[in-house]
């Protein structure tokens, strides 16, 4: 429809003048105009919400907690799956049923939701961010979002966009790195993938929520330019990408007041700034109050009977709009927000409804995400990739590897078909269980060399292991940190003795291999002694063949590191971090100005410390030269060119990562990256356009991007810190449109 008569419809619809309108245009009025998908999402939004009562209003702007319940809780209303949250259809006006699910890593299930379902896990969202390829972020959104939508589900709680400020954050599983342009880009495509199947996506947690330790007391204090440079960026980046349909505030405080109803985070950057036009709903407890919250910008209360004080968006918001602390027009743009985002998913047309899922063709999308995503820390003597045809005996060791690999905990852990490979461990209720997925490395490594003897101990008996590690061509130890939602690590230490169990299988051979499964960096105090190192984290669905591809060499390993590997505590911005891990008395604030905007490999170059390993770092089975930097500006843009050379005997991936200095700042900026696959002796070149907000700062008195100008310092190279000749570009000051 022209977009002319769309205006003049929008605004007859908010006067009650639509038929008049419609029979004005040559049009027939129809019984549910909005149900027509070549409408705009805001006019079909504005049309379904002309329709409504008060009371049908007020139903959409709450959820019911659709999970497991105490039985003096009152009972979910019916028609819900069994999830993290729910709103009954309302079938008068054919609003489907709203149906939420976490989360990021796939459909969550746990036996307590929904008995013997199961779903197939992704890898962990740095195995995702360490692909550096923006395709594979969105075909895992894709089968996510489809596997959700073949369940019933038309909400995703997907799109953990929180910045690795602290390697000790029990949720950085969940997200993707320490880098805004990173994080921005990959979780921005799998957000666009998840879309792509009717699902609405759900970024989070709106913000700064980054750290689990007295997540829903603490008072994140950091000043607007150091938040709109770092994460906010990230959501910002994310957000224009992906276009999720809501946005959840998160449990802290940022600057005094609760993220969920804090009027800069939601009024003036979300809605105002950036124009986002989703709804935000509410972390799961995360609502105290009613009118100070709808005024802030919070759309949507989620499962409040269970998890808020009181029921803030029934009763109490009812008795606010009575006395008039809160308008009637903004209870009508909180539904139509909501409407808007089920309209623009296509949720009315193509209902979330049980189909067949293609288990076999989702989990090698999980495998291919791992293969993409898996980092080679070290490769001494290059004892990687094995040599399958010749290998005799293998000795496999440690963290249950005969049986599966380990998830991370929380609400977003997926269950896979056959269920937990390793069922008892401890803690078994919240945040746990601690679950394997039955995808067992040893058995793929059998498979991969038939002729080895392949053998398998615990990690247990350590003097077992390194025996068996004597008499064996190669060992394979699998280590393993659980981490999940609601507490941080004490300490990066690997758990259970796994550093003497390392140091003593390294010392029976050296030809010893590492395998780390884990949710962030850990201390490894055995590098030196240990012939190679293989980071999978959370590995996901068919990891066994993965992990069993990428050390034989059927797959090359080529992700890079989406954070720093710090070398000990000491080098971080907060070395303590009060209360970890049940470790004390819970802090009241967190100090995020000590860094600001200089989050991971910028905190470390600016303060000159070396990390164990850099942001952006990652090994090959083959070589890579990269030419010299060419920079070209055009019009404000600025590109950067450069040829990428494979030099060795392998087919494999490099990226491209182009850092900028921007005039008076020591720290350099991720602006530009590209990924690229090259046969032996093939050579491309990348042209990779920068972005200009990295190019720019966050202006507080302008309130805007503001090019300072000068003299830019364009730097490309294999990771943050092994760069190539830099070029210098002017370019004159301007603010971003
Ligand atoms: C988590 C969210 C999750 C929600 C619903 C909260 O505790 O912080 O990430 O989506 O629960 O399960």
């Amino acid at each position: 429809m022209n977009y002319k008569i769309e205006g003049m419809l929008r605004s007859a619809v908010k006067l009650g003048l639509a038929a008049w309108m419609c029979t004005a245009i040559g049009q027939v009025p129809s019984a549910r105009p909005w149900s027509d998908s070549k409408l705009s999402p805001d006019l079909r939004a504005d049309q379904l919400l002309a329709q409504l009562t008060q009371d049908e209003k007020f139903h959409l702007i709450r959820s019911y907690f659709a999970g497991p319940r105490k039985p003096e809780d009152k009972p979910v209303p019916p028609g819900y799956i069994g999830s993290a949250g729910y709103i009954p259809a309302l079938e008068r006006v054919g609003i489907p049923a709203i149906q939420e699910s976490d989360a990021g890593l796939g459909v969550a299930s746990s036996e307590r939701m929904r008995p013997g379902d199961y779903a197939t896990p992704l890898p962990a969202g740095p195995v995702t961010a360490a692909t550096w390829d923006p395709k594979v972020a969105f075909r895992g959104g894709a089968m996510i979002g489809g596997e959700a939508h073949a369940k019933g589900f038309n909400v995703l709680l997907a799109g953990g966009t929180n910045l690795m400020r602290e390697p000790r954050n029990g949720r950085n599983f969940e997200y993707a790195g320490e880098d805004p342009l990173l994080a921005g880009t990959m979780v921005g495509e799998a957000i666009r993938g998840i879309e792509s199947q009717h699902v609405v996506s759900t970024i989070k947690h709106f913000a700064l929520n980054d750290q689990e330790t007295a997540r829903t007391t603490v008072d994140v204090r950091i000043g607007e330019q150091a938040m709109r440079e770092s994460d906010l960026l990230a959501f910002e980046l994310a957000i224009e990408r992906g276009k999720p349909g809501s946005v959840m505030c998160s449990y802290n405080k940022l600057n005094g007041d609760w993220a969920c109803e804090n009027d800069y985070l939601l009024n003036q950057v979300l809605k105002r700034d950036w124009k986002y036009p989703g709804f935000v709903m509410s972390d799961w407890g995360g609502v105290h109050s009613a009118a100070k919250a709808v005024n802030a910008g919070l759309d949507q209360e989620s499962a409040a009977e269970i998890f808020d004080k009181d029921i803030y968006f029934d009763k109490p918001l009812r008795d606010a709009l009575a006395k008039g602390e809160v308008k009637q027009a903004r209870i009508d743009d909180m539904v139509r927000r909501i409407l808007r985002s089920f309209f623009a998913a296509g949720v009315f047309e193509h209902p979330a409804k049980k189909a067949p899922i293609d288990e076999k063709a989702n989990l090698a999308v999980a495998r291919e995400t791992l293969e993409a995503g898996a980092v080679l820390l070290r490769n001494d003597n290059q004892l990687l990739p094995l040599d399958v045809a010749k290998l005799e005996s293998v000795a496999v060791i440690g963290a249950h590897a005969d049986k599966g690999v380990l998830a991370g905990g929380g609400s977003s852990l997926v269950t896979a078909k056959g269920g937990n490979a390793v069922p008892g461990l401890k803690p078994s209720d919240w945040p746990g269980p601690v679950m394997y997925h039955p995808y067992s490395p040893l058995k793929a490594l059998q498979s991969m060399a038939p002729k080895a003897k392949v053998q398998f101990t615990g990690g247990d008996d350590v003097a077992a292991a390194a025996a068996l590690a004597a008499k064996s061509q190669v060992a394979v130890v699998f280590v393993q940190k659980w981490a999940g939602e609601d507490f941080d690590a004490r300490d990066l230490s690997l758990p259970d003795g796994q550093d003497a169990l390392v140091t003593a299988v390294a010392k029976a051979n050296p030809r010893t291999i590492v395998v780390l499964e884990n949710g962030s960096p850990v201390a490894m105090p055995w590098l030196e002694q240990v012939g190679a190192v293989l980071e999978v984290w959370y590995p996901g669905g068919d990891a066994g063949n993965g992990i069993a591809n990428l050390l034989s060499g059927k797959v090359n390993p080529s992700g890079r590191l989406p954070l720093s590997w710090p070398r000990d505590v000491s080098q971080l911005p907060r070395p303590e971090l009060p209360g970890a891990g049940g470790s004390g008395a819970l802090p009241q604030s967190v100090d995020y100005a000590i860094e600001g905007a200089n989050v991971g490999y910028r905190w470390y170059q600016s303060k000159d410390l070396q990390p164990l390993f850099p942001f952006g770092y990652g090994l090959s089975y083959t070589s890579f030269e990269h030419g010299a930097l060419k920079v070209d500006t055009k019009d404000g843009k600025v590109t950067a060119t450069v040829t990428v050379r494979n030099t060795g005997k392998r087919a494999g991936a490099d990226v491209a990562q182009v850092y900028v200095q921007v005039p008076g700042a020591k720290a350099r900026r991720l602006a530009g990256f590209s990924k690229v696959f090259l046969k032996p002796g093939e050579q491309r070149e990348l042209s990779i356009s920068l972005e200009r907000k990295l190019l720019a700062d966050f202006d507080t008195a302008k309130h805007g991007w503001v090019v300072r100008g000068g003299e830019y310092v364009v730097s490309e190279g294999r990771s943050s810190a092994d760069l190539g000749r830099p070029a210098a570009v002017q370019l004159p000051a301007g603010v971003l449109p």
